[in-house]
Protein backbone atom coordinates (compact mmCIF):
# COMPACT_ATOMS: atom_id res chain seq x y z
CA UNK A 1 0.00 0.00 0.00
CA UNK A 2 1.08 3.91 -0.63
CA UNK A 3 0.85 4.86 3.07
CA UNK A 4 0.91 2.02 6.12
CA UNK A 5 -2.32 3.60 7.13
CA UNK A 6 -4.43 2.01 4.36
CA UNK A 7 -4.72 -1.59 5.07
CA UNK A 8 -6.97 -4.25 3.96
CA UNK A 9 -9.46 -5.90 6.52
CA UNK A 10 -10.45 -9.98 6.84
CA UNK A 11 -13.84 -8.90 5.25
CA UNK A 12 -12.10 -7.99 2.52
CA UNK A 13 -12.75 -4.10 2.91
CA UNK A 14 -10.91 -1.21 2.84
CA UNK A 15 -9.08 -0.33 6.11
CA UNK A 16 -8.22 3.09 6.75
CA UNK A 17 -6.67 4.47 10.22
CA UNK A 18 -7.46 1.20 11.34
CA UNK A 19 -11.49 2.03 10.43
CA UNK A 20 -13.75 0.08 8.18
CA UNK A 21 -13.80 2.73 5.39
CA UNK A 22 -17.02 1.00 3.91
CA UNK A 23 -18.85 1.49 7.81
CA UNK A 24 -17.51 5.02 7.55
CA UNK A 25 -19.45 5.42 4.25
CA UNK A 26 -22.78 4.11 5.69
CA UNK A 27 -22.25 6.13 8.75
CA UNK A 28 -21.57 9.57 7.35
CA UNK A 29 -22.49 8.98 3.53
CA UNK A 30 -20.53 10.17 0.55
CA UNK A 31 -18.41 12.27 -1.02
CA UNK A 32 -16.52 11.96 2.05
CA UNK A 33 -13.26 13.03 3.16
CA UNK A 34 -11.51 10.93 6.28
CA UNK A 35 -8.52 12.48 7.77
CA UNK A 36 -6.09 10.70 9.94
CA UNK A 37 -6.03 12.56 12.84
CA UNK A 38 -3.01 10.19 14.05
CA UNK A 39 -1.18 11.12 10.80
CA UNK A 40 -0.92 14.50 10.66
CA UNK A 41 0.27 14.83 14.28
CA UNK A 42 2.82 12.00 13.32
CA UNK A 43 4.01 13.76 10.33
CA UNK A 44 4.63 17.38 12.59
CA UNK A 45 5.93 15.16 14.96
CA UNK A 46 8.63 13.60 12.47
CA UNK A 47 9.64 17.80 11.34
CA UNK A 48 9.72 19.71 14.82
CA UNK A 49 11.75 16.35 15.93
CA UNK A 50 13.86 16.66 12.59
CA UNK A 51 14.25 20.40 13.03
CA UNK A 52 15.59 20.30 16.89
CA UNK A 53 17.97 17.41 16.39
CA UNK A 54 19.14 19.19 12.81
CA UNK A 55 19.02 22.67 12.61
CA UNK A 56 18.79 24.10 16.58
CA UNK A 57 16.31 25.36 19.38
CA UNK A 58 15.79 28.32 17.00
CA UNK A 59 14.48 25.99 13.74
CA UNK A 60 10.85 25.56 13.48
CA UNK A 61 8.50 24.02 10.86
CA UNK A 62 5.50 26.01 9.49
CA UNK A 63 2.25 24.13 8.59
CA UNK A 64 1.57 25.50 5.26
CA UNK A 65 -2.32 26.12 5.97
CA UNK A 66 -3.56 26.68 2.29
CA UNK A 67 -3.07 22.41 1.68
CA UNK A 68 -5.87 22.29 3.90
CA UNK A 69 -7.33 24.74 6.36
CA UNK A 70 -10.64 24.35 8.57
CA UNK A 71 -11.14 25.33 12.48
CA UNK A 72 -9.36 22.14 13.81
CA UNK A 73 -6.40 21.90 11.56
CA UNK A 74 -5.38 24.91 13.73
CA UNK A 75 -5.93 23.48 17.11
CA UNK A 76 -3.87 20.43 16.11
CA UNK A 77 -1.75 22.79 15.02
CA UNK A 78 -1.14 24.60 18.41
CA UNK A 79 -0.73 21.51 20.14
CA UNK A 80 2.16 20.47 17.96
CA UNK A 81 4.07 23.55 18.44
CA UNK A 82 3.89 24.45 14.65
CA UNK A 83 4.03 27.72 13.27
CA UNK A 84 1.79 28.50 10.46
CA UNK A 85 1.98 30.01 7.22
CA UNK A 86 -1.13 31.98 5.92
CA UNK A 87 -2.10 33.45 2.90
CA UNK A 88 -5.00 35.36 3.10
CA UNK A 89 -6.94 37.54 5.81
CA UNK A 90 -10.16 34.30 5.39
CA UNK A 91 -7.12 31.79 6.62
CA UNK A 92 -6.06 34.38 9.52
CA UNK A 93 -9.38 34.87 10.58
CA UNK A 94 -9.71 30.63 10.84
CA UNK A 95 -6.67 29.96 12.60
CA UNK A 96 -8.10 32.91 15.00
CA UNK A 97 -11.61 30.97 15.19
CA UNK A 98 -9.54 28.15 16.51
CA UNK A 99 -7.66 29.94 19.13
CA UNK A 100 -4.10 29.72 17.66
CA UNK A 101 -2.52 33.07 18.16
CA UNK A 102 -0.53 34.52 15.90
CA UNK A 103 2.84 35.08 16.76
CA UNK A 104 4.31 32.28 14.75
CA UNK A 105 2.10 32.87 11.81
CA UNK A 106 3.90 33.95 8.50
CA UNK A 107 1.47 35.72 5.91
CA UNK A 108 2.37 34.96 2.43
CA UNK A 109 0.96 35.88 -0.74
CA UNK A 110 1.84 38.18 -3.59
CA UNK A 111 -0.22 40.58 -3.37
CA UNK A 112 -1.88 41.26 0.17
CA UNK A 113 -4.53 43.93 0.05
CA UNK A 114 -4.77 47.18 2.07
CA UNK A 115 -7.11 45.48 3.98
CA UNK A 116 -5.64 42.40 4.54
CA UNK A 117 -2.33 44.54 5.45
CA UNK A 118 -5.23 46.21 8.35
CA UNK A 119 -6.27 42.77 9.31
CA UNK A 120 -3.10 40.90 10.00
CA UNK A 121 -1.11 43.78 12.09
CA UNK A 122 -4.70 44.40 13.82
CA UNK A 123 -4.41 40.74 14.96
CA UNK A 124 -1.10 40.76 16.56
CA UNK A 125 0.38 38.58 13.05
CA UNK A 126 4.30 37.38 14.00
CA UNK A 127 5.58 38.22 10.39
CA UNK A 128 4.66 39.33 7.03
CA UNK A 129 6.33 37.38 4.13
CA UNK A 130 6.46 40.52 1.86
CA UNK A 131 6.72 39.38 -1.98
CA UNK A 132 7.46 43.73 -3.01
CA UNK A 133 8.06 46.55 -2.41
CA UNK A 134 4.98 47.91 -2.64
CA UNK A 135 4.09 45.74 -0.01
CA UNK A 136 7.13 46.93 2.28
CA UNK A 137 6.16 50.42 2.07
CA UNK A 138 2.11 49.50 2.83
CA UNK A 139 3.00 47.42 5.63
CA UNK A 140 5.32 50.25 6.96
CA UNK A 141 2.52 52.72 6.66
CA UNK A 142 0.55 50.61 8.66
CA UNK A 143 3.00 49.69 10.97
CA UNK A 144 3.33 53.87 11.59
CA UNK A 145 -0.56 54.60 11.99
CA UNK A 146 -0.84 51.92 14.71
CA UNK A 147 2.95 52.85 16.15
CA UNK A 148 4.64 49.52 15.87
CA UNK A 149 7.45 47.65 14.17
CA UNK A 150 6.29 45.39 12.33
CA UNK A 151 8.69 41.88 11.76
CA UNK A 152 8.99 41.07 8.22
CA UNK A 153 10.80 38.90 5.72
CA UNK A 154 11.31 39.28 2.13
CA UNK A 155 10.51 36.09 0.10
CA UNK A 156 13.45 36.36 -2.71
CA UNK A 157 13.99 33.93 -5.90
CA UNK A 158 16.80 32.30 -6.54
CA UNK A 159 16.67 31.04 -9.62
CA UNK A 160 15.74 27.14 -9.26
CA UNK A 161 14.00 25.22 -11.50
CA UNK A 162 12.77 22.17 -9.59
CA UNK A 163 11.71 19.97 -12.42
CA UNK A 164 7.89 19.45 -10.81
CA UNK A 165 4.69 20.29 -12.49
CA UNK A 166 5.13 23.95 -14.25
CA UNK A 167 1.68 25.33 -12.29
CA UNK A 168 3.72 25.04 -8.96
CA UNK A 169 7.22 25.76 -9.83
CA UNK A 170 7.74 28.92 -7.91
CA UNK A 171 11.68 29.36 -7.34
CA UNK A 172 12.46 30.55 -11.18
CA UNK A 173 13.96 34.36 -11.70
CA UNK A 174 10.41 34.80 -13.82
CA UNK A 175 8.21 33.52 -11.21
CA UNK A 176 5.33 35.84 -10.35
CA UNK A 177 6.20 35.72 -6.68
CA UNK A 178 9.44 36.96 -4.69
CA UNK A 179 12.30 38.96 -6.11
CA UNK A 180 15.07 37.73 -7.79
CA UNK A 181 18.41 37.30 -6.89
CA UNK A 182 19.95 37.49 -10.12
CA UNK A 183 18.61 40.81 -11.21
CA UNK A 184 19.69 42.58 -8.15
CA UNK A 185 15.92 43.14 -7.12
CA UNK A 186 16.57 41.36 -4.27
CA UNK A 187 19.35 43.62 -3.09
CA UNK A 188 17.44 46.66 -4.00
CA UNK A 189 14.15 45.58 -2.16
CA UNK A 190 16.51 44.55 1.09
CA UNK A 191 18.41 47.90 1.08
CA UNK A 192 15.03 49.62 0.77
CA UNK A 193 13.36 48.12 3.67
CA UNK A 194 16.49 48.27 5.98
CA UNK A 195 15.73 52.05 5.69
CA UNK A 196 12.07 51.91 6.42
CA UNK A 197 11.43 53.18 10.53
CA UNK A 198 8.56 51.09 11.30
CA UNK A 199 9.68 47.61 10.23
CA UNK A 200 12.18 45.01 11.40
CA UNK A 201 13.58 42.82 8.89
CA UNK A 202 14.25 39.11 10.14
CA UNK A 203 15.50 37.51 7.48
CA UNK A 204 14.94 36.20 3.71
CA UNK A 205 12.33 33.31 2.12
CA UNK A 206 12.26 31.43 -0.40
CA UNK A 207 9.96 28.32 -2.34
CA UNK A 208 10.62 26.85 -4.89
CA UNK A 209 8.27 24.49 -5.85
CA UNK A 210 5.68 21.70 -4.48
CA UNK A 211 5.91 18.02 -4.67
CA UNK A 212 9.48 17.80 -5.13
CA UNK A 213 11.47 15.18 -5.16
CA UNK A 214 14.50 15.80 -6.73
CA UNK A 215 17.86 15.15 -4.44
CA UNK A 216 19.40 18.16 -3.64
CA UNK A 217 16.98 21.03 -4.40
CA UNK A 218 17.02 22.60 -0.44
CA UNK A 219 20.69 22.52 -0.24
CA UNK A 220 20.87 24.24 -3.82
CA UNK A 221 18.22 27.08 -2.38
CA UNK A 222 19.86 27.33 0.58
CA UNK A 223 23.06 27.80 -0.95
CA UNK A 224 22.20 30.61 -2.86
CA UNK A 225 20.40 31.97 -0.11
CA UNK A 226 22.93 31.91 2.42
CA UNK A 227 25.44 33.39 -0.38
CA UNK A 228 22.56 36.19 -0.38
CA UNK A 229 22.57 36.85 3.63
CA UNK A 230 26.75 36.94 2.99
CA UNK A 231 26.45 39.71 0.84
CA UNK A 232 24.00 41.73 3.12
CA UNK A 233 26.37 41.61 5.87
CA UNK A 234 29.09 42.39 3.86
CA UNK A 235 27.54 44.95 2.12
CA UNK A 236 24.84 47.09 4.62
CA UNK A 237 26.46 45.40 7.66
CA UNK A 238 22.91 43.43 7.92
CA UNK A 239 23.01 39.70 9.00
CA UNK A 240 19.37 38.08 8.68
CA UNK A 241 18.44 36.11 11.62
CA UNK A 242 16.04 33.68 10.20
CA UNK A 243 15.90 31.83 6.84
CA UNK A 244 12.67 29.96 5.55
CA UNK A 245 13.29 27.89 2.83
CA UNK A 246 9.56 27.03 1.96
CA UNK A 247 7.47 24.14 1.44
CA UNK A 248 7.57 21.26 -1.13
CA UNK A 249 8.68 17.99 0.04
CA UNK A 250 6.68 15.28 -2.54
CA UNK A 251 4.56 12.51 -1.05
CA UNK A 252 3.02 9.47 -2.41
CA UNK A 253 0.31 9.28 -4.76
CA UNK A 254 1.34 5.82 -6.74
CA UNK A 255 3.47 2.91 -6.03
CA UNK A 256 5.63 4.41 -8.08
CA UNK A 257 6.21 7.61 -5.96
CA UNK A 258 9.79 7.33 -4.23
CA UNK A 259 9.56 7.27 0.02
CA UNK A 260 10.93 10.58 1.00
CA UNK A 261 12.78 10.40 4.49
CA UNK A 262 12.15 13.81 6.11
CA UNK A 263 14.32 13.39 8.96
CA UNK A 264 17.52 12.47 6.47
CA UNK A 265 16.07 15.02 3.83
CA UNK A 266 16.34 17.82 6.62
CA UNK A 267 20.03 16.32 7.79
CA UNK A 268 21.58 16.90 4.61
CA UNK A 269 20.03 20.26 4.30
CA UNK A 270 21.28 20.82 8.32
CA UNK A 271 24.66 20.10 6.61
CA UNK A 272 24.43 21.61 3.16
CA UNK A 273 23.52 24.77 5.80
CA UNK A 274 26.37 24.57 8.45
CA UNK A 275 28.85 24.02 6.04
CA UNK A 276 28.09 26.79 3.85
CA UNK A 277 27.63 29.24 6.95
CA UNK A 278 31.08 28.09 7.80
CA UNK A 279 33.16 28.58 4.21
CA UNK A 280 30.78 32.19 4.33
CA UNK A 281 31.91 33.01 7.63
CA UNK A 282 28.45 33.63 8.99
CA UNK A 283 26.41 32.53 12.10
CA UNK A 284 23.25 30.20 11.64
CA UNK A 285 20.23 32.15 10.94
CA UNK A 286 16.98 30.02 12.53
CA UNK A 287 16.09 27.77 9.71
CA UNK A 288 12.15 27.52 9.03
CA UNK A 289 10.62 25.25 6.38
CA UNK A 290 6.80 25.71 5.48
CA UNK A 291 6.11 21.67 4.63
CA UNK A 292 2.01 21.90 3.62
CA UNK A 293 1.41 18.59 1.68
CA UNK A 294 3.63 16.19 3.45
CA UNK A 295 1.93 16.93 6.52
CA UNK A 296 -1.79 15.99 5.70
CA UNK A 297 -2.04 14.29 2.42
CA UNK A 298 -0.84 10.73 3.31
CA UNK A 299 -3.61 11.64 6.05
CA UNK A 300 -6.51 12.14 3.96
CA UNK A 301 -9.05 9.91 1.77
CA UNK A 302 -11.73 10.40 -0.39
CA UNK A 303 -15.11 8.30 -0.20
CA UNK A 304 -16.88 7.88 -3.11
CA UNK A 305 -20.48 5.89 -4.26
CA UNK A 306 -20.42 4.24 -7.21
CA UNK A 307 -22.65 5.23 -9.84
CA UNK A 308 -23.17 4.74 -13.98
CA UNK A 309 -20.93 2.38 -15.22
CA UNK A 310 -20.29 2.96 -18.74
CA UNK A 311 -18.74 0.44 -21.37
CA UNK A 312 -17.50 1.45 -24.91
CA UNK A 313 -17.09 -1.71 -26.68
CA UNK A 314 -13.29 -1.12 -28.53
CA UNK A 315 -12.68 2.28 -26.51
CA UNK A 316 -13.06 2.62 -22.89
CA UNK A 317 -14.88 2.05 -19.42
CA UNK A 318 -16.34 4.95 -16.89
CA UNK A 319 -16.85 4.26 -13.31
CA UNK A 320 -18.69 7.79 -12.84
CA UNK A 321 -18.82 8.86 -8.66
CA UNK A 322 -21.14 10.94 -6.75
CA UNK A 323 -18.16 13.58 -6.52
CA UNK A 324 -15.77 15.01 -8.88
CA UNK A 325 -13.56 18.16 -9.75
CA UNK A 326 -15.35 19.91 -7.32
CA UNK A 327 -14.01 18.12 -4.79
CA UNK A 328 -11.37 17.64 -6.07
CA UNK A 329 -9.62 19.18 -9.23
CA UNK A 330 -6.21 18.26 -9.53
CA UNK A 331 -6.47 16.00 -11.96
CA UNK A 332 -8.79 18.46 -13.92
CA UNK A 333 -5.59 21.12 -13.28
CA UNK A 334 -2.35 19.29 -13.02
CA UNK A 335 -3.02 15.27 -14.13
CA UNK A 336 -2.47 14.53 -10.59
CA UNK A 337 -1.53 10.93 -10.23
CA UNK A 338 -3.86 9.08 -7.81
CA UNK A 339 -4.34 5.51 -5.93
CA UNK A 340 -8.39 4.47 -6.79
CA UNK A 341 -9.30 1.57 -4.84
CA UNK A 342 -12.38 -0.10 -4.62
CA UNK A 343 -13.38 -0.14 -0.86
CA UNK A 344 -15.80 -3.57 -0.24
CA UNK A 345 -13.93 -5.30 -2.69
CA UNK A 346 -10.20 -5.52 -1.94
CA UNK A 347 -10.18 -9.11 -2.34
CA UNK A 348 -11.27 -9.11 -5.75
CA UNK A 349 -8.60 -9.18 -8.60
CA UNK A 350 -8.38 -6.00 -10.42
CA UNK A 351 -8.76 -6.61 -14.23
CA UNK A 352 -11.16 -3.89 -15.48
CA UNK A 353 -9.62 -0.74 -16.54
CA UNK A 354 -11.81 2.03 -16.70
CA UNK A 355 -11.48 6.32 -16.29
CA UNK A 356 -13.23 6.72 -12.64
CA UNK A 357 -14.90 10.15 -13.64
CA UNK A 358 -17.32 12.98 -11.36
CA UNK A 359 -20.71 14.02 -11.78
CA UNK A 360 -20.45 17.52 -13.60
CA UNK A 361 -21.19 18.19 -16.85
CA UNK A 362 -18.13 18.36 -18.28
CA UNK A 363 -15.96 15.99 -20.19
CA UNK A 364 -12.57 17.28 -18.23
CA UNK A 365 -14.33 16.10 -14.60
CA UNK A 366 -12.18 12.84 -14.14
CA UNK A 367 -10.01 12.22 -10.56
CA UNK A 368 -8.11 9.30 -13.00
CA UNK A 369 -7.75 7.62 -15.87
CA UNK A 370 -6.74 3.97 -16.40
CA UNK A 371 -7.48 3.10 -12.75
CA UNK A 372 -7.28 -0.92 -12.61
CA UNK A 373 -10.47 -1.63 -10.83
CA UNK A 374 -12.44 -5.33 -10.32
CA UNK A 375 -14.46 -5.92 -13.11
CA UNK A 376 -17.18 -6.73 -11.03
CA UNK A 377 -17.94 -3.14 -10.12
CA UNK A 378 -21.08 -1.72 -10.16
CA UNK A 379 -23.51 0.95 -8.76
CA UNK A 380 -23.19 1.46 -5.19
CA UNK A 381 -19.63 -0.21 -4.40
CA UNK A 382 -17.55 2.76 -2.50
CA UNK A 383 -14.60 4.08 -4.59
CA UNK A 384 -11.67 5.64 -2.22
CA UNK A 385 -9.19 8.21 -3.49
CA UNK A 386 -6.14 7.71 -1.40
CA UNK A 387 -3.84 10.82 -0.29
CA UNK A 388 -6.48 13.46 -0.49
CA UNK A 389 -5.24 15.04 2.57
CA UNK A 390 -3.90 17.98 1.11
CA UNK A 391 -5.03 20.47 -1.49
CA UNK A 392 -8.58 18.67 -2.05
CA UNK A 393 -10.88 20.23 0.59
CA UNK A 394 -9.02 23.73 0.59
CA UNK A 395 -9.24 23.82 -3.45
CA UNK A 396 -13.25 22.50 -3.44
CA UNK A 397 -15.70 24.54 -5.04
CA UNK A 398 -19.67 24.23 -5.32
CA UNK A 399 -19.28 23.90 -9.49
CA UNK A 400 -22.69 22.51 -10.56
CA UNK A 401 -24.25 24.00 -7.38
CA UNK A 402 -22.51 20.33 -5.72
CA UNK A 403 -22.61 20.50 -1.67
CA UNK A 404 -18.95 20.23 -0.45
CA UNK A 405 -18.75 17.07 1.52
CA UNK A 406 -17.95 16.66 5.42
CA UNK A 407 -14.27 16.27 6.96
CA UNK A 408 -14.53 13.51 8.78
CA UNK A 409 -11.66 12.89 11.50
CA UNK A 410 -9.81 9.39 12.34
CA UNK A 411 -8.60 9.72 15.62
CA UNK A 412 -6.78 6.54 17.80
CA UNK A 413 -9.97 4.44 16.66
CA UNK A 414 -12.59 6.78 16.52
CA UNK A 415 -14.52 8.83 14.49
CA UNK A 416 -15.85 12.69 14.55
CA UNK A 417 -16.73 15.19 12.14
CA UNK A 418 -14.85 18.83 11.81
CA UNK A 419 -16.45 19.85 9.15
CA UNK A 420 -19.90 18.84 8.78
CA UNK A 421 -21.08 18.47 5.26
CA UNK A 422 -23.00 21.79 3.34
CA UNK A 423 -26.48 21.11 2.78
CA UNK A 424 -28.53 22.17 -0.01
CA UNK A 425 -29.67 25.31 1.80
CA UNK A 426 -25.90 25.94 2.41
CA UNK A 427 -26.02 26.50 -1.10
CA UNK A 428 -28.16 29.58 -1.34
CA UNK A 429 -27.27 31.10 2.16
CA UNK A 430 -25.80 34.09 0.66
CA UNK A 431 -28.15 34.34 -2.34
CA UNK A 432 -30.41 37.42 -1.58
N1 LIG B 1 5.27 27.84 1.23
C1 LIG B 1 4.87 28.57 0.18
C2 LIG B 1 5.30 29.94 0.07
C3 LIG B 1 4.05 28.00 -0.80
O1 LIG B 1 3.67 28.72 -1.84
C4 LIG B 1 3.62 26.64 -0.66
C5 LIG B 1 2.75 26.03 -1.65
C6 LIG B 1 4.05 25.93 0.46
C7 LIG B 1 4.89 26.55 1.38
C8 LIG B 1 3.64 24.50 0.72
O2 LIG B 1 4.13 23.64 -0.23
P1 LIG B 1 3.91 22.04 -0.06
O3 LIG B 1 4.77 21.57 1.10
O4 LIG B 1 2.48 21.85 0.23
O5 LIG B 1 4.33 21.49 -1.35
N2 LIG B 1 -2.42 23.37 -5.45
C9 LIG B 1 -1.19 22.68 -5.82
C10 LIG B 1 -0.06 23.03 -4.90
C11 LIG B 1 0.23 24.50 -4.85
C12 LIG B 1 1.30 24.82 -3.87
C13 LIG B 1 1.34 26.26 -3.60
N3 LIG B 1 2.29 26.67 -2.63
C14 LIG B 1 -1.45 21.18 -5.83
O6 LIG B 1 -2.59 20.77 -5.62
O7 LIG B 1 -0.54 20.40 -6.10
Amino acid sequence: MICDNITVGENGHLYFAGQDTVELAKQYGTPLYLLDEDKIRDNCRVYTKAFKKHFGPGARPLYASKANSFKHIYEIMREENMGIDVVSSGEIYTALQAGYSLENAYFHSNNKTDEDIRYAIANHIGYFVADNVEEVKAVDAEAARVGIRQKILLRLTPGIDPHTYEAVATGKVDSKFGSAIETGQAEEITAFTLQQKHIELVGFHCHVGSQVFAEDIFERAAVIMLEFVADMKKKYGYMAQQLDLGGGYGVRYVDSDPYLDVDKKVSEVAAAIKETCQRLNIDLPDIHMEPGRSIVANAGMTLYTAGTLKKIPGYKNYVSIDGGMPDNPRFALYKSNYTCLLANKMEEAKDFECSVVGRCCESGDIIQEHVMLPHSVCRNDIVAVCTTGAYNYSMASNYNRLPRPPIVMLCGGKSYVAVRRESLADLCLNDL
